[in-house]
């Protein structure tokens, strides 16, 4: 399988070829069919997709904060999409610090390519890749997964991009998940409503068991009445003396 890698930066942009044979993939195969199922979506939605996220601006506020970003920090944004935060990355990390965008979509990716070069911001960059396949110049101090539930099931993609985090890092995660039980009949309509966004739109009633099983000490906030939740961790400052999961909620 032949894939485009592309370093898009409000400046220039970088093409590489990145040639892959099949079953040489860093994810496992289903990981590929649910990002070729993600990538046709974002074909058609990236056009209207700024004007659907609305409703979720004060998750996306609440997220950002989370990060406890400071100026001079590095963050990573995964599955960055349009590029819907990096504004408020940026204002944290002001112009000292670095925000990295990767997504796998050309037409979501492209237009966070044009935020950055409207902004002419010099210190934020967008990739365009897999987080299966994600790389970084250097370790960051923070990653972003705001809606980003595909990536969220992989636990390929997972470990990897908590790998190219420095210790102790402080990682803030949003999305949807199913209501409780007493409110069942309604998940239809959440599965429902998660299905244009996701090549994989299922698996909502702990949509951050990956990322749990990862990071001890996470902790998670429902929001929307339950139909939503915040998730937020440090990466251990040892890796290697990382206790058994534990998952804390508020
Ligand atoms: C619902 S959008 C969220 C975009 C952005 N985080 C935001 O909050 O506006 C999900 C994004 O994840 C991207 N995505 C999905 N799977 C991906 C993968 N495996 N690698 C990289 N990006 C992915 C999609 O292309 C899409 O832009």
């Amino acid at each position: 399988m032949l894939i485009d890698e592309q370093t898009i930066t409000g400046r220039r942009v970088h093409t590489a070829r990145l040639t892959q044979a099949k079953g040489l993939t860093d994810g496992p195969p289903g990981d590929e069919a649910i990002r070729a199922a993600s990538i046709a979506k974002y074909r058609k939605r990236a056009a209207g997709y700024d004007r659907s996220c609305g409703p979720t601006w004060p998750i996306r506020e609440r997220t950002i904060a989370a990060l406890d970003l400071q100026p001079g920090q590095r963050v990573l944004d995964v599955g960055c999409g349009t590029g819907l935060s990096f504004d408020m990355l940026r204002e944290r990390v002001g112009d000292t610090g670095r925000v990295y965008g990767i997504d796998q979509s050309p037409e979501m990716a492209q237009r966070a390519s044009a935020r950055i070069a409207d902004r002419g911001w010099r210190n934020v960059t967008v990739s365009l890749s897999a987080a299966q396949h994600a790389r970084l110049p250097e370790p960051v101090d923070a990653i972003l997964f705001h809606y980003t539930h595909d990536i969220l099931r992989s636990p390929a993609a997972v470990r990897l991009l908590l790998s190219l985090a420095r210790p102790g890092a402080t990682v803030a995660i949003a999305g949807v998940k199913y209501f409780p039980a007493w409110l069942a009949p309604l998940n239809l309509w959440v599965y429902l409503k998660n299905v244009p966004y996701n090549g994989s739109p299922g698996q909502l009633r702990a949509p951050w068991s990956v990322a749990a099983a990862l990071l001890p000490g996470l902790r998670l906030t429902p929001t929307q009445f339950g139909m939503g939740y915040i998730a937020t961790a440090r990466l251990p400052q040892r890796p290697e003396a990382a206790p058994a999961s534990t998952l804390t909620t508020s």
